[in-house]
């Protein structure tokens, strides 16, 4: 391969990176709904007797790509394998969200060097969020001349094609479009679970917090059909799944794009999947602002919708809110949660919180952590603020100190903590059903998996019960964890 950078190639018809005048007029345009994805037929039996390895770093919705991406390659005739020596593709999928993640990625990029001139052959590719980012082009394009292939998350369906291009050409090749995205309907899948999967309801995000980059990477919110989603829940629950997760990076807007479907929103579609025979459904990423009663109503039905609500705050202060681009108050979130709360008895609420946000006083970040005291969240993800380019609060001032958002973090993660073992403590001598999804990474004598309100439950009990959902009665109630005795006789009810 040559090397190139970006002064010796124009890129600009290629890779088109998203900016944020042309995002926000995005929502006029329309959707395509596009249903002849297809291998090309000199690409069909390419990767017989090769193989492939994806990396996933990120959220769900990558870990959902990696699934389509692995269900393509393997339409192509490669088999997976988790040996890098032995890869004949490995493609790298990426994560935006916070440099550190950027850095990771940056740092493993380079371990691969040594690889791929081992064995010029191999086809290095890296595409995800970061792929979506001209800054992090142009480094690969000056820095890491082992890759191979670039391609954004508006492009996997073009994966064949992309793939013979890097395997015939002497260049890099890039492929990232900035449109802002249509719906791929039968797109191959390759599921990593057996009894869990995940189903993307929606793409894309408008929500524009100042902080984020995912309505840039991810393009704009686009609804799958109701139809197409109940017949993806329903072919899950003939196939024997227990557990499906709704996924799409802010739920609640779900049907808003619908043209067809007036106030048609996620409770009616939760309302449908609610009556097919699948034991567990989940949703995220909820925004607090788009969270509507009838989600609510529906929610309080109960039989297979979980009582997990995973409702991200990310402050406790409505001027922080306000600077986020939030769109809710303090007052707002903390009313929504009660309401919530009242209506799904039992329900347990993990949340999101960024610290250090620019400008964050003391005292704004004293009212997170009484905000987190009010509403004592079973669990959550917290993380220190990281400028993202191109976004509007890239242009603040990062201005607070290292060593103050990391104390900030810690005194945050300890009250978490607190409550954490507070709401498991309730748990203690009571039965619970656990969906048993493997053995516990730290002892493999024991089996471990998720109760409905997505406690982590370990208990000793036969391999045979992966996949079943099974009765354990808590006999430890730990911070983070929940140990129980397998109640043998009431195996496999629900
Ligand atoms: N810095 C820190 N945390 C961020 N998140 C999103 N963008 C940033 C950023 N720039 C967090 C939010 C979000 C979660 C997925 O990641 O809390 O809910
Ligand atoms: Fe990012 Fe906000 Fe959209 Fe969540 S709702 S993906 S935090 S812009």
């Amino acid at each position: 391969m040559s090397e190139q950078t970006s002064s010796k190639v124009d890129f600009s018809k290629y890779f088109q990176p998203p900016s944020l005048k042309d995002a926000r007029r995005r929502r006029r345009q329309a959707v395509q709904i596009i249903n002849d994805f297809s291998i090309p037929e000199d690409m069909a039996a390419i990767g017989r007797g090769k193989q492939y390895l994806i990396e996933t770093y990120g959220c769900q919705m990558n870990e959902h790509d990696t699934e389509v991406m692995a269900g393509i390659l393997e339409k192509m005739g490669y088999h997976e394998t988790d040996d890098p020596k032995l890869a004949d593709v490995i493609l790298i999928n990426t994560c935006a969200i916070r440099e550190n993640a950027e850095n990771k990625v940056f740092g493993h990029i380079g371990t691969l060097k040594t690889l791929k001139l081992e064995k010029p052959g191999l086809i290095l590719g890296v595409c995800g969020c970061m792929a979506q980012e001209e800054v992090v082009v142009n480094k690969i394009l000056a820095k890491h001349p082992q890759v191979d292939l670039i391609f954004g998350t508006h492009n996997i369906h073009r994966l064949p094609q992309l793939l013979k291009e890097a395997l015939f050409s002497k260049e890099m090749v890039v492929e990232v479009w900035s449109k802002e995205g249509d719906i791929v309907e039968n797109l191959p899948q390759s599921r990593r679970g057996h009894f869990q999967a995940w189903v993307n309801i929606m793409y894309g995000c408008d929500k524009f917090c100042t902080y984020c980059i995912v309505p840039y990477t991810r393009g704009k919110e686009r609804s799958r059909h109701p139809e197409e989603i109940v017949q993806e829940v329903r072919e899950l629950a003939r196939q024997g799944y227990k557990e499906i997760t709704l996924l799409g990076q802010n739920v609640n807007a779900y049907g808003k794009d619908l043209p067809d479907l007036e106030n048609y929103g996620l409770g009616n579609l939760m309302d449908e999947i609610r009556q097919i025979g699948i034991p567990r459904v989940r949703f995220t990423t909820s925004h607090p602002k788009d969270f509507d009663d009838h989600l609510i109503e529906v929610l309080a039905k109960g039989g297979n919708l979980c009582e997990h609500i995973h409702l991200p705050v990310q402050s406790g202060s409505s001027d922080i809110l306000k600077i986020m681009g939030r769109g809710y108050t303090r007052e707002r979130y903390l009313e929504l949660f009660h309401k919530i709360k009242d209506a799904v008895p039992n329900a347990s609420f993990t949340t999101d919180i960024i610290v250090g946000f620019p400008n964050e006083t003391d005292e704004q970040f004293e009212e997170t952590l009484s905000l987190v005291r009010e509403c004592e969240f079973d669990g959550g993800f917290t993380f220190i603020y990281s400028p993202r380019a191109g976004t509007p609060a890239a242009r603040m001032k990062d201005n607070i100190p290292m060593d103050v958002k990391k104390e900030r973090l810690q005194r945050l993660n300890k009250l978490m903590d607190e409550f954490s073992a507070k709401s498991n403590a309730k748990y203690q001598d009571q039965t619970v059903e656990v969906l048993v999804e493997g053995e516990s990474r730290k002892n493999p004598e024991v089996l471990s998996g998720h109760t409905r309100t997505n406690k982590v439950v370990n208990f000793r009990g036969p391999k045979s019960l992966i996949g079943e959902l099974v009765k354990v009665k808590i006999t430890n109630a730990k911070m983070w964890s929940l140990n129980g005795e397998w109640q043998e006789e009431t195996q496999g009810v629900r």
